[in-house]
């Protein structure tokens, strides 16, 4: 990789949680760099934390210890309310289940990020039309959730991801919920967004396809994270 620049950097990252049998580490020191343009696949058993290390990195959970730069910021620096904004102006998420709003419309829910942001109302339906479009859903913009099939549910929520032009878009299993040819269209559609935009993605997956198609694949297991070799 040429000259890319360094977006998140995570330095010793503990996450212990209280549980009814005692104290549970989850994380045990994790120390990671992503760089711009990335895929970077998370591989790794059930329960071995991905979620939490993604919900970290992403500034949606804090660490017991340990920091996270983004954009040279100091994520767990910030207060709460200023960690919602960064988060809003920085990072987006792709779920397993797409948690879209089912009241509304395809376009309304790609267009709530922007609402949120209290940008243009106008400059906002533009481009989450232009979103829509890109994830090929051009022909499906006024249909609510339900009337959408799985994979269609999912390319909303990539392009609900895609609005804030992110810095990076965590996906927390994001085809877990797909049969196979959904699967793989939406793999398509993260590959050629990476390659056409040079949009990062952290991906925490169980599917090897996913994985392979990532720039680098991190194992993490015990708590610890290292470079996995296929
Ligand atoms: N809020 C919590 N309280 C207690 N234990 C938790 C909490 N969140 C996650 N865990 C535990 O942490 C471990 C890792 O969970 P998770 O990050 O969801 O793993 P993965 O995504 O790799 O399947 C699991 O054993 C889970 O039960
Ligand atoms: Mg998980």
């Amino acid at each position: 990789m040429r000259d890319k620049r360094l977006v998140l950097k995570a330095e010793g990252i503990w996450r212990s949680f209280q549980t009814g049998a005692g104290t549970l580490d989850v994380l045990k020191g994790v120390d990671l760099e992503i760089y711009q343009g990335e895929v970077v696949a998370i591989v790794g058993p059930s329960g071995s934390g991905k979620s939490t290390l993604l919900n970290i990195l992403g500034g949606l959970d804090r660490p017991s210890q340990g920091s996270v730069r983004l954009d040279s910021i100091d994520v767990f620096s910030l207060n709460d309310k200023e960690l919602a904004g960064f988060r809003n102006r920085t990072i987006s998420f792709i779920f397993q289940f797409h948690h879209l709003l089912p009241e509304f419309s395809a376009l309304e829910n790609v267009m709530l990020p922007g609402y949120i942001a209290r940008e243009n109302l106008k400059t906002t339906k533009d481009k989450a039309l232009k979103m829509l479009d890109e994830v090929g859903l051009s022909e499906r913009v006024e249909h609510k959730p339900g009337e959408l099939s799985g994979g269609e549910q999912q390319r909303v929520a990539v392009a609900r991801a895609l609005i804030n032009e992110p810095t990076i878009i965590f996906a927390d299993e994001p085809s877990g919920n797909l049969d196979k040819n959904m699967a793989e269209s939406l793999h398509n559609l993260i590959t050629g967004l990476n390659r056409n935009k040079e949009q990062t993605f952290i991906i925490a997956t169980h599917n090897f396809e996913l994985a392979q198609r990532a720039q680098r694949i991190l194992r993490l297991e015990g708590g610890k994270i290292e470079p996995y070799k296929i």
